[in-house]
């Protein structure tokens, strides 16, 4: 999408919308990127008017935000079930499939996924697409030996994140190779080639994880429920 005020316009009426779901009393994730920036604005404001949440962040990042926006977060394994995770994605498709770690959070990202009840995904329109790859997948990758694990991904084309002159690290301290694979038939046929791979933490292949995709579209929201 080459429109960025547009884009942010339908990033915050997804991320708006997320935030209707939210109810007193919940364990709330909140997932990283320019996308849930908009939701944990939304969020504090809330819990400024009265709302009560427990809120569990997926990067240092989230954490930061969460703080100035008024809301404290809780530790994952202080927090007991997690009601409602709301993340953006990279890319996503109809069959609730997607690519996250674009922002790099992907590890945290996963774990908060894996541990909360419902998985809620804003996006702006550009994000949803007939076939995963063309945004490149992320993975993370432990330092030590990454030169042996970026040859096994020679055929995937594999870059190593940058931040200005510096390898990227995430907040676990790894790298992130970025997959340029264009197209990418099977996702989970994929997921399971590179988990085996020793040295490799995490995709940023998301399979089977969210539930609802909320779509922002210039003026008004579509919800997709997963069946
Ligand atoms: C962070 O690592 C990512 O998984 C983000 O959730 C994803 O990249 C979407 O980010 P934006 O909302 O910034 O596009």
């Amino acid at each position: 999408m080459a429109d960025k005020s547009l884009q942010d316009k339908e990033k915050k009426l997804a991320a708006e919308k997320a935030v209707e779901y939210i109810e007193n009393g919940m364990t709330v994730g909140l997932g990283t990127g320019s996308t849930v920036y908009f939701a944990i604005r939304k969020l504090g404001e809330k819990v400024k008017q009265g709302l009560k949440i427990k809120a569990v962040s997926s990067s240092n990042v989230s954490t930061d935000l969460a703080r100035s926006s008024g809301i404290e977060p809780v530790s994952i394994d202080d927090a007991g079930e997690i009601d409602i995770n709301i993340d953006g994605a990279d890319e996503a498709d109809r069959d609730f499939n997607g690519i996250k770690g674009g922002g790099g959070a992907l590890l945290f990202e996963k774990i908060v996924a894996l541990n909360s009840g419902r998985n809620i995904w804003i996006v702006d329109s550009g994000k949803l697409v007939k076939t995963l790859g063309k945004f490149p997948l992320p993975v993370e990758v432990i330092p030590f030996g990454h030169k042996g694990v970026l040859k096994i991904l020679e055929e995937y084309n594999p870059v190593i994140r940058k931040r200005g002159d510096s390898y990227y690290k995430t907040d676990s301290g790894n790298l992130i190779f970025d997959l340029n694979m264009n197209r990418i038939n099977d996702p989970l046929a994929l997921d399971m080639e590179l988990k085996q791979i020793t040295g490799i933490v995490e995709t940023g292949l998301f399979i089977n994880i969210a539930d609802t995709i909320i779509i922002g579209k210039e003026n008004s929201t579509e919800v997709l429920f997963k069946k």
